[in-house]
């Protein structure tokens, strides 16, 4: 085994008090730290609890392929591994939801030999279950990034509830300062309105960043998304629509009838 090693960890949504006990204690303990914490904030205090901590903020150039600027940061995370000591990568929310650069790091430090691990963070998605006070017990959930929802035109039910992560960002591969691309909105709007009628009330959520702050949940008809206060942190929850109903046979299968 190489003698550095690699562990991602998440810091939560609520700057400062949703992180882990056990990702605190990763990032006191690292020999290096490395984030991309958007929040000066977040940063600041990443720095107080360990001062190599280094912010690859600055890796964000407006106007490039997200992409590119991913594997820029997975880079700079390898570089650091290979340089030896424990090296922690620090994000927000859960490191592995929705994060190219941290499975990506992961996957190549293993194959280079490092120790690699990665421990799991409050998501926005849970902070959403929590402020819109849904259970999925009650017909599920379906959970998608929105590109790759229309993209792949993705099989979905819309009698269980569903939600799109970066939906504000469809059709957009660039890092700009934009908060929504229009164009995109539209044709999610459109989309979605061949599963659900115009006056179905959906959720644009954001979940609240700072201790003290309220979440927002505005509800708009679908018909009016494009009209809603959007930000580039907006996640969009979809409740059902139309009931599902028991399959006789399976309840036989069962023995519940
Ligand atoms: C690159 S993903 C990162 C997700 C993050 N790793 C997590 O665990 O929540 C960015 C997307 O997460 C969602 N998101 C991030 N912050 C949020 C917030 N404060 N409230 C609601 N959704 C948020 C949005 O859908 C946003 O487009």
């Amino acid at each position: 085994m190489a003698t550095g090693s690699l562990t991602v960890v998440g810091t939560g949504i609520r700057c400062v008090s949703q992180i882990t006990f056990e990702a605190r204690t990763a990032i006191e303990q690292a020999d290096k730290v490395l984030t991309i914490a958007l929040d000066p904030l977040m940063a600041r205090w990443l720095t107080q609890l360990n001062p190599t901590t280094e912010s690859l903020h600055a890796l964000y150039r407006l106007g490039m392929d997200r992409q590119l600027i991913y594997d820029a940061i997975t880079e700079r995370v390898l570089e650091a591994v290979r340089q030896g000591g424990r090296v922690c990568f620090a994000l927000y929310g859960h490191p592995g939801v929705l994060v190219y650069s941290s499975h990506e790091a992961l996957r190549r430090a293993r194959l280079e030999g490092f120790e690699a691990r990665m421990l799991p963070g409050i998501s926005a998605e849970d902070c959403l279950f929590a402020d819109i006070g849904f259970d999925l017990a009650g017909g599920g959930c379906q959970s998608f990034e929105a590109n790759d929802f229309l993209i792949y035109r993705r099989v979905f039910d819309p009698r269980s509830a569903l939600i799109l992560w970066q939906f504000t960002l469809v059709g957009e591969a660039l890092y700009t300062r934009e908060m929504h691309s229009a164009r995109g909105l539209r044709v999610l709007v459109d989309y979605l309105r061949r599963y659900y009628p115009a006056d179905h009330s959906v959720c644009v959520y954001e979940a609240a960043q700072y201790p003290l702050a309220e979440p927002t949940l505005e509800y708009v008809p679908l018909s009016q998304l494009p009209k809603a206060r959007l930000s580039a942190v907006s996640t969009l929850f979809v409740p059902p629509h139309g009931v599902a109903e028991a399959d006789p046979e399976m309840l036989r299968v069962l023995g519940l009838s």
